[in-house]
């Protein structure tokens, strides 16, 4: 959610009101995305080196996400029309007490809904989810409930703050004109990964930027698809999708709205 400061500074209007903007973003791009048949959505809404800002600035940033996950979580939003499950992914140890008890209530209460998860990765970075997993693992070793010889790619996600629910990324979406990728989801960017650049401040980040971005992934993906029926590459596998996508619309058959039948 990068650019609320500046779209603030810019406006002439306190610090605060970029964040509380970047918020109020954040509520329209999942609408957005759920409605675009998008399951999983992961927001980088504090790093760890956020820590280091002004303490006032972090009260505002924790206050903000607290009632705004609190209306996500229960009012009549209109995300929760979506089934909506609310995970944090982050290291709790850094959390306040107050603000992580809050936190964690609405895990609990949102636990039950399985259509729509949103993870807000929080307080994040890759390096410090890497170093959780790996010390979890070595734990689990030492305590004879795994051998090292059944260590594989799995065992690093399913010991991830993600819990193995969160393998892979198809869009990261950075906005604000920043190209550098700030220690978030390393793991999770793969082979077939897309980086998505955007100069738009967070706050200005609307529908049509959400749409826009969504549609020309459609269309690549459409054409890698096509591209490895041709070569006969078996990229990705029925069962993955499917295991994937619950939801038909991003199965096999190509969202209708980016859909290619012939490749001139
Ligand atoms: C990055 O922009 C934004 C943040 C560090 C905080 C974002 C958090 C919220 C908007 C709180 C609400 C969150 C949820 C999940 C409901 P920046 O401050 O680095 O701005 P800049 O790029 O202009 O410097």
């Amino acid at each position: 959610m990068d650019g609320n400061r500046r779209y603030a500074k810019n406006a002439g209007l306190p610090l605060k009101e970029g964040h509380r903007a970047g918020a109020e973003s954040l509520a329209k791009v999942l609408t957005c995305c759920y409605k675009l048949g998008v399951k999983d959505v992961t927001v980088y809404a504090f790093s760890i080196e956020n820590f280091n800002r002004p303490q006032s600035e972090i009260d505002t940033i924790f206050q903000l996400l607290k009632s705004r996950l609190a209306y996500i979580a229960y009012e009549d939003s209109p995300v929760k029309q979506f089934h909506l499950s609310i995970k944090i992914v982050g290291n709790r140890t850094l959390i306040p007490s107050d603000v992580l008890a809050d936190l964690e209530q609405i895990e609990e209460s949102t636990a039950g809904n399985t259509a729509h998860n949103l993870f807000i990765a929080f307080p994040y970075t890759s390096r410090d989810d890497i170093v959780h997993s790996v010390t979890e693992i070595t734990h689990k070793v030492k305590s004879d409930e795994l051998k090292v010889s059944e260590i594989t790619a799995e065992t690093i996600e399913n010991n991830f703050y993600y819990r193995g629910e969160a393998s892979k990324v198809d869009i990261l979406v950075r906005t604000s004109g920043h190209t550098r990728l700030s220690d978030y989801m390393l793991w999770q960017c793969h082979q077939d990964s897309v980086i998505s650049y955007s100069n738009t401040l967070w706050p200005n980040f609307k529908f049509y930027h959400t749409w826009w971005t969504i549609f020309k992934w459609s269309y690549y993906k459409t054409l890698i698809l096509e591209d490895a029926e041709t070569m006969q590459i078996k990229r990705i596998t029925d069962k993955e999708i499917n295991e994937r996508y619950k939801e038909p619309i991003l199965s096999l058959s190509h969202p209708p709205f980016a859909s290619v039948t012939k490749v001139t």
